[in-house]
């Protein structure tokens, strides 16, 4: 190991690191603008010049690697002269607009520009003028301020994987952009801008909304997805005005996706902001106060059985705290079984199996999965559906994996040599038995044979089961198939796990938290099983279930089939608590006006099981109330009242059902670990031979719709023009068989429902399939999904 000597101080450093990161080391700061220990190192800029004893002129310390014995100084007078020279290149074209620059109070040049920089140039020539492109909706470009440090550029290429950015001629002629002007079409592009050192790339969203200094700062977690990033969301005057990636190298890395980063305007969007009961005559919901508001919920829900009373979670935008303190009430206040929050979920027939968090979870680490040399994607679209997932996973392909995605259409990826396999929806498990199969004796053929050789011949192989696994009409069969497979290859031990499952929408706490009908908090077993989310909803629409108490979330745009949702919603009388104005909410005897993600302390758990703890950013409407405490104060009304009464009282009952919940044991900056490590059971068999397609039309497959699945996504204007509204995606042979052109409008039609989209005509999409998105309510592609558990069939006309 190289022994150096910076600044009179000695350190020992791994061969071949630079004398950037062997000062960082030390905690001595260099002055640099291109340099960024996630990028790799361009060496252009010249900000980090230090002197290196024997050597005439000074050195770009981010790009040289030290050698043993070497000295440098990162302050000397040589070091002060060259960084003033490269300040006073850099002004030479940068318009000193700070007054008016978004970048303005916290802009590396500016700092450097104070610190070593000349009172006055000396520059009386034209400056350069450059013409602003328009990247899209999300970045706001000036870019007169680019000092072509290339970060931008290499982001692109290295990280997101879309080489939209680029440069184009030299010198001072160098321009920074997206070579023909065209929209950014990454979903990590709000990265850009605050990668970018200077105001050349801005948040458009933020753009003239407030100073660096003005803002308030809250450190927390993402929960629009299960890999729940960790942000740092910034507000003036209580409301949110930008959300920034905060660097943590076993989540996020140093990155956020564009709905985590800008999704928030849909915060403040069509809130319940007070207690309401439903008066008579068809007025509707009345405000009340909160002492009539829980003393009618109490009412009604004493007025029936307790096993004629359900309650329906949602996973997103609720913390564990109130997911636990529901079921806590559902179970042990009012005394009813009956509890989910799987609305999505077709398959419930592992809830006779026990099953423990290894089961149903990641196994591999997300920072463990760039390891792996084998990685088979079943039924996941890691790049829309776990955006941050998705970089481990090309950081694996770069790194030589073999990366494989069974999936009913190609997926629209950035993964380089991307494998697809495009299976019709239903022949899942017969494939990956076929790959099973090969793995045992080699008798596998085609695709399955491709799949079962890499995977035999990987050292690490992991298999991923997202949303559509998740959710398909034999996800349990798929479940098992997957585990067999990894069993057989001996990828299931503690050493190398490989099993991974990505269940939640974004909050595992949901399962680890018991909010399930099978299954107490901390797995724990019951001796009697209630329903699940669909006979609920079946139950309720038969009039069985008299009253729904819903937690957050729409079921009316979340259920996999909304027209049984709907129906519920209409039969049973409904409590709704949560922070928007939803289907349930409208329908409900009872609204009890919960606060929204960031207005209350919340504790999520991510696909790895990694059990986080994010504060309150900002205050809700004056008369909303954290849900849990809602909960709580409607459980005095039972006779086996919630027992806690402040949020470490609730934290430390979640922590004694669940060992994972008891965070306050850790020190300062120590994480809670990712996976359990404990074994996944195997020797289950799997189970064909289920109804997979409901009729014998076209196929419709949901699929999640990345910038709108949530209540504030969903909300949210600028997602909602990424978005791009409701479309069925059409493949070209269809299209033409139909005669349907892209754009036009076309008719679904099962039975007696149908809907009316647009089409979109994609080449990704095989013939036969058709592919909608869950939750768009102006064409609801659930509402035909009334056929039972099978993926619907459909016919299709163009209008
Ligand atoms: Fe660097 Fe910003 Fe210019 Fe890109 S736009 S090269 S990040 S200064
Ligand atoms: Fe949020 Fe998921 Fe995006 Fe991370 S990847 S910022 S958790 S939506
Ligand atoms: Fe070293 Fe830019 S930071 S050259």
């Amino acid at each position: 190991m190289p022994t150096l000597i910076i600044d009179g101080k000695e350190i020992n450093v791994e061969p071949g690191a630079t004398i950037m990161e062997a000062a960082k080391l030390l905690g001595i700061p260099i002055p640099h603008f291109c340099y960024h220990p996630r990028l790799s190192i361009s060496g252009n800029c010249r900000m980090c010049l230090v002197e290196v004893e024997k050597m005439p002129k000074p050195v770009v310390s981010c790009a040289m690697p030290v050698t043993d014995g070497m000295v440098v100084k990162t302050d000397s007078e040589m070091v002060q002269t060259a960084r003033s020279g490269v300040l006073e290149f850099l002004l030479i074209n940068h318009p000193l607009d700070c007054p008016v620059c978004d970048q303005g109070g916290e802009c590396s040049l500016q700092d450097l520009a104070m610190k070593y920089g000349r009172d006055r140039s000396r520059y009386h020539e034209t400056k350069r003028e450059l013409k602003n492109p328009n990247l899209g909706h999300l970045i706001e470009t000036e870019m007169n301020r680019c000092i072509h440090c290339t970060r931008c550029i290499r982001f692109s290429a290295e990280i997101a994987g879309v080489e939209e950015m680029g440069a184009v001629f030299r010198g001072d002629h160098m321009r920074v952009g997206t070579y023909v002007e065209k929209t950014l079409s990454s979903e990590l592009s709000g990265n850009l801008a605050q990668l970018c050192p200077v105001g050349a790339l801005n948040l458009k969203p933020f753009h003239f909304q407030a100073r660096g200094w003005e803002l308030k700062s809250t450190f927390g977690v993402c929960g629009h997805c299960p890999v729940g990033c960790r942000t740092r969301t910034d507000q003036m005057d209580n409301q949110v005005k930008r959300v920034m990636a905060v660097p943590c190298l076993p989540i996020n890395i140093s990155w956020i996706c564009d709905k985590g980063r800008f999704a928030y305007d849909g915060l403040g969007e069509e809130r319940l902001e007070a207690p309401m009961i439903r008066v008579g005559n068809g007025e509707g919901l009345s405000k009340t106060s909160w002492q009539n508001a829980l003393n009618r919920a109490a009412e009604i829900l004493k007025g029936v059985k307790p096993e004629e009373v359900a309650g329906l979670a949602t996973d997103v935008g609720q913390g564990a705290e109130e997911l636990f303190a529901f079921q806590d009430l559902m179970r042990n206040g009012i005394g009813t079984q009956h509890l989910d929050h799987r609305l999505r979920q077709r398959d419930f027939s592992s809830d006779d199996t026990i099953l423990t968090r290894a089961d149903l979870l990641m196994n591999t680490p997300l920072a463990e999965l760039e390891q792996a040399d084998a990685i088979i994607l079943v039924g996941l679209d890691s790049r829309y559906e776990v955006p941050l997932l998705n970089l481990r996973v090309r950081k694996a392909i770069v790194a030589g994996a073999k990366v494989f995605a069974v999936h009913p259409r190609t997926l629209e990826s950035n993964l380089p040599g991307l494998q697809g396999v495009v299976l019709s929806p239903g022949s899942e498990a017969g494939f990956l038995a076929d790959v099973q199969q090969g793995i045992k004796n080699g008798s596998a053929q085609g695709e399955a044979g491709a799949i079962a050789q890499a995977l035999k011949a990987a050292k690490k192989p992991a298999i991923i089961l997202g949303e559509y696994a998740v959710n398909h009409p034999e996800a349990e069969t798929l479940r098992r198939r997957t585990v067999a497979i990894l069993n057989e290859l001996g990828a299931l031990g503690s050493e190398w796990n490989g099993f991974n499952r990505i269940p939640a929408r974004s909050n595992a706490a949901a399962l680890d938290l018991g909010v399930v009908p099978h299954r107490g908090p901390g797995y724990r077993k019951l001796d009697s099983q209630g329903y699940n989310a669909r006979k609920i909803l079946a139950a309720a629409a038969a009039g069985e279930i008299k009253v729904l108490f819903v937690l957050g979330g729409d079921p009316g745009l979340d259920a996999v089939d909304t027209q049984l949702a709907k129906q519920a919603l209409e039969k049973a009388q409904v409590i709704y608590l949560g922070a928007f104005d939803t289907e349930a909410a409208q329908n409900a005897e009872v609204v009890l006006a919960g606060l929204a993600p960031g207005e209350r302390d919340a504790t999520l758990t991510n696909c790895e099981g990694r059990v986080q703890r994010s504060p309150r950013a900002i205050m809700g409407p004056i008369e909303s109330k954290e849900d849990w405490r809602i909960l709580r104060a409607l459980s005095d009304r039972f006779a086996a009242p919630l027992g806690y009464n402040t949020i470490e009282a609730l934290r430390k009952a979640m922590a004694e059902a669940d060992h994972r919940y008891s965070l306050d044991t850790l020190g300062k900056d120590e994480m809670a670990p990712a996976c359990d490590h404990s074994p996944v059971t195997t020797g289950l068999e799997p189970a064909d031979g289920k109804r997979k397609v409901s009729g014998d039309g076209m196929v419709l497959v949901f699929e999640p719709s990345f910038y709108q699945d949530d209540n504030v996504s969903r909300r949210s204007k600028v997602m909602g023009l990424l978005a791009g509204g409701s479309r069925i995606r059409i493949s070209p042979e269809d299209a033409q068989t139909k005669k349907i052109q892209d754009g036009q409008k076309v008719r679904l039609i099962q039975g007696e429902e149908s809907i009316e989209l647009e089409a979109l005509i994609d080449g990704d999409v095989p013939s036969g399939v058709l592919f909608g998105s869950y939750g768009q309510a102006d064409a609801l592609v659930q509402g035909l999904s009334s056929g039972g558990e099978g993926l619907p069939s459909v016919s299709l006309v163009g209008l």
